[in-house]
């Protein structure tokens, strides 16, 4: 089969690329715009695979879009890419609706007219908004995003149903809670964390800290992705889930503890805007249906997370020493949104 995986070169979509490399024999074009979270560095050794070609582009350039899924002979669309960071997305949420919105309909549109055969979008729980101390997400809870992030994947995520409604184009919607692993870009909560603490710099917790996030290995997501893609119904919406929910605090101090260091690097910053309090999904369906499990438990996810955030320092210190560091400053420097660190 021939693959266009976008947004191949972000921390989901290369783990993903690398996925399907080891367990099939398709081919994969991966097309990423490389925005600041696109590093071709996570995909180091696969450009010598000749089932792989990687394309630098816009899913919003749709003569590009256009002209690959013809010359690629594009099968199927795993479709990645996305502006993904909730505190961007506060700060400026214009590139969230035209890359996330604009360019999805894009993509369905002219995979349409390719005739592809089967589109998985990469959703997330946070369209779902947030949920009280009880509960969980299940496919039919309603949509009631919460971020500008959350409300641009939400349109996508409705304009797929739309496709299979309207003109029967065999969509299948993947919805999963936070991922974690290697090469996850290091403004995320994790590999923040990490990086920090190995620096001897504040680890920033926003707000109390008791908010609730389900965490899923990379790998888990990307075998539940895999799933949908062959196995899925068209029109399905599957939810993915580790069944692991873990509180920001406890999770900080864990990274702490794992990493030798005290707990007295923790600064209490200022809140998230509009912070959703507790995500947790109810997987049953994708488990039932297609027969998916998460096979990584956290404790040992963890461990090889941090092992290859240790054994990857460059990596992440190239990354924080670029434009990185301006976005640190803004973020988190005093007067920042989530200032209160002074010197971090
Ligand atoms: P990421 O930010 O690490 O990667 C996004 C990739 O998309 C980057 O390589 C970037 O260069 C590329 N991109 C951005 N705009 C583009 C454009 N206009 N054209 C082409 N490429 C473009 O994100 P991620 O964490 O890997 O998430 C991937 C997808 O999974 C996103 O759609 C996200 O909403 C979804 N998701 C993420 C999580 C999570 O925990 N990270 C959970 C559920 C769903
Ligand atoms: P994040 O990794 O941005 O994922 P999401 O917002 O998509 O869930 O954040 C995970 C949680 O960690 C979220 O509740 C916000 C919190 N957080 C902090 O407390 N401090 C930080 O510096 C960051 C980046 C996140």
């Amino acid at each position: 089969m021939n693959i266009l995986v976008t947004g191949g070169a972000g921390f989901i979509g290369s783990n993903h690329i690398r996925f399907l490399l080891e367990n099939t024999r398709d081919r994969v074009v991966n097309l990423d715009l490389l925005t600041y979270a696109g590093n071709l560095e996570n995909l180091a050794g696969c450009e010598d695979d000749p089932r792989y070609r990687f394309v630098r582009g816009d899913i919003r350039d749709r003569e590009l879009v256009r002209s690959l899924l013809k010359g690629e002979a594009i099968e199927a669309v795993v479709h990645f890419a996305a502006e993904s960071h909730v505190d961007r997305s506060v700060e400026g949420p214009e590139v969230f609706v035209t890359t996330n919105v604009l360019g999805t309909e894009i993509l369905l549109e002219e995979s349409k007219a390719a005739g592809v055969g089967r589109f998985v979008m990469v959703s997330t729980d946070e369209v779902y908004g947030s949920l009280g101390s009880e509960g969980f997400f299940t496919e039919q809870s309603p949509l009631a995003p919460n971020s500008p992030y959350a409300a641009s994947k939400a349109a996508a995520d409705l304009l797929c149903r739309a496709f299979f409604k309207t003109f029967g184009f065999p969509v299948i919607v993947t919805r999963c809670s936070n991922n974690y692993g290697p090469y996850q870009f290091p403004e995320k909560l994790i590999p923040l964390m990490i990086a920090n603490a190995l620096e001897g710099k504040p680890l920033p917790v926003y707000g109390d800290g008791l908010q609730v996030r389900d965490w899923l290995y990379v790998g888990d997501h990307c075998r539940a992705i895999d799933l949908a893609l062959r196995q899925g119904r068209p029109g399905a919406i599957y939810n993915i889930g580790g069944g692991n929910e873990q509180r920001n605090l406890d999770l900080v101090k864990l990274l702490l503890d794992r990493l030798q260091r005290g707990h007295d690097l923790i600064t209490f910053v200022a809140d998230r805007p509009g912070h959703d309090r507790r995500y947790a999904i109810d997987a049953s369906h994708i488990r039932a249906e297609l027969g998916w499990a998460p096979t990584v438990d956290f404790a040992s996810g963890l461990t090889r997370t941090i092992d290859w955030y240790l054994a990857n320092r460059p990596w992440w210190e190239k990354i924080r020493s670029g434009e990185y560091t301006a976005y640190y400053a803004k973020m988190y420097g005093a007067g920042g949104r989530h200032g209160g660190t002074g010197d971090a």
